[in-house]
């Protein structure tokens, strides 16, 4: 990856955020910063999730019925015979603690909305950590603004 310049309060914020909610969405004009933002962040997190951070690339992606398998591709979640596929990835992701960031969902909207909400629905939430120490104060700083319902461009969801 390149050098990641400013954009610290960002960082800030949007750790914050993924430490209380299950699902964020990160929006703004085209190459305003969210993909580089949300690789950033991942990085920065991946000792918090046990089961590490997974990227599904959306963006060569037409076909909205593709979206499943793209996401299964991404965490290495193989389809079962007999199955769908949406199935055996939830089934998968259960018992995994991971951060997932689907990456260019726009074109795709219902189909990602479709399987975040499976995965938010039917994965247990889990312990998230403590928040960050503040100068001058106790526990973090929140933060206004939180979840989106479809998920946009790109979309990280904790399972
Ligand atoms: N904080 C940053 N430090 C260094 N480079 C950055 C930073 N933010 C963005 N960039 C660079 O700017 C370019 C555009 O950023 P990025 O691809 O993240 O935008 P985007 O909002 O995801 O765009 P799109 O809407 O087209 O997906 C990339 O080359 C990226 O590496
Ligand atoms: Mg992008």
């Amino acid at each position: 990856m390149t050098t990641f310049i400013g954009r610290e309060q960002a960082l800030v914020d949007v750790t914050e955020l993924l430490r209380t909610s299950r699902l964020l969405t990160l929006t703004g004009t085209g190459g305003v910063g969210k993909t580089r933002l949300a690789l950033q962040v991942a990085a920065a997190l991946q000792h918090r999730y046990p089961q590490g951070v997974w990227l599904a690339e959306l963006a060569p992606l037409a076909d909205p019925a593709g979206v499943p398998s793209a996401v299964a591709a991404a965490v290495a979640v193989r389809e079962e015979a007999g199955q769908p596929l949406l199935t055996t990835l939830v089934a998968a992701l259960r018992s995994r603690h991971l951060l997932l960031v689907l990456d260019n969902c726009e074109h795709l909207l219902d189909a990602s909305a479709m399987l975040v909400e499976a995965l938010l629905r039917n994965c247990p939430r889990r312990r998230s950590w403590p928040p960050a120490a503040r100068p001058g104060g106790r526990g973090g700083k929140r933060v206004a603004g939180a979840l989106a319902g479809a998920a946009q461009c790109p979309a990280a969801a904790a399972a």
